[in-house]
C-alpha cells in the first residue's frame, strides 16, 4: 500500500460538491438580482485577456498594478492566465465625493512600493463607472515615467464616462446598474461571489449621472 503522499491524496482540494462542482459561497439573501456576468463567462474571458496580454507583452513582461480592493480577484485570475514572468504592485485609492458619486478628486491611501521608471505598466481595474478615478490614476502614474502605461478593466458601465477613456483591454461592457461579486462589494460584502450580479438592496447607490 502506498502512503497518501505518494498516491496524491494528501492536500487534494476537497471543497467540491458531489457533482464535482465547487459550490458558490452562500449569499442567499434577496438583495442579489440578475446575473450580469456568469462564472463561466468570467473564466473564458479572463483566459482570453490573458492570452492577448501574453502575445502583446512577449518581449517586455509587464508590471501589473492592481487597484485595491476591488481588483484583487480579477488580478489574481488574470495574472495566472498571463504566460509571462509578470511582477505585481498594488495601490489603494479613495475618492472624495458623496457615497454614490465619484468627484474625480482621488486620494492615494496606499501608494505603490515599486519605482515605475522605464517599466511597462499594466493597470488592472475592476470596474469603470464615470471614469474619473481612472483618469486621475493615469495622470498620476504617467508622471512617474513608465516606458508604457495601459489599462485592463474587467467591467465598463455603458454610457457613463464623463471623460474619454483609453482602455487597451476590456472584459465586458455592462449596463449602468450597481453590481457586486468577483471582487466588487457593497459595504465589504459579496467580494467572494463567483459571478457578477446586480445589487437590488434598498441601500444601493444610484448610478452616477
Ligand atoms: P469611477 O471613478 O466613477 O469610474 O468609479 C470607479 C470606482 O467606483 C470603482 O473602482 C469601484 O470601486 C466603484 N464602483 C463603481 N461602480 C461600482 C459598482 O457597480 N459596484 C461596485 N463598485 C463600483
Amino acid at each position: 500500500m502506498h502512503p497518501d503522499h505518494l498516491t496524491g491524496r494528501v492536500g487534494q482540494v476537497t471543497n467540491q460538491d458531489t457533482d464535482g462542482h465547487r459550490p458558490e459561497p452562500l449569499h442567499t439573501d434577496s438583495k442579489l438580482g440578475r446575473v450580469v456576468v456568469s462564472e463561466e463567462a468570467l473564466v473564458t474571458r479572463v483566459e482570453e485577456l490573458g492570452r492577448q496580454i501574453t502575445a502583446d507583452y512577449l518581449d517586455r513582461p509587464p508590471l501589473l498594478v492592481g487597484v485595491l480592493k476591488g481588483a484583487f480577484v480579477f488580478m489574481s485570475d488574470l495574472a495566472r492566465a498571463i504566460r509571462l514572468p509578470v511582477e505585481f504592485d498594488f495601490m489603494a485609492v479613495a475618492s472624495y465625493g458623496s457615497a454614490t458619486k465619484t468627484s474625480g478628486v482621488v486620494r492615494i491611501v496606499k501608494d505603490l512600493d515599486l519605482d515605475l521608471s522605464d517599466r511597462h505598466v499594466l493597470v488592472v481595474e475592476d470596474i469603470v463607472d464615470s471614469g474619473l478615478t481612472l483618469s486621475y490614476l493615469r495622470r498620476n502614474l504617467l508622471a512617474r515615467g513608465p516606458a508604457s502605461l495601459e489599462v485592463c478593466a474587467l467591467l465598463v458601465k455603458e454610457g457613463l464616462q464623463r471623460t474619454k477613456l483609453d482602455l487597451r483591454y476590456v472584459g465586458f461592457n455592462i449596463p449602468p446598474d450597481f453590481v457586486v461579486g468577483y471582487g466588487l462589494d457593497i459595504g465589504e460584502r459579496y467580494r467572494n461571489l463567483r459571478r457578477v450580479c446586480v445589487y437590488v438592496g434598498e441601500d444601493q447607490p444610484r448610478p452616477a449621472s
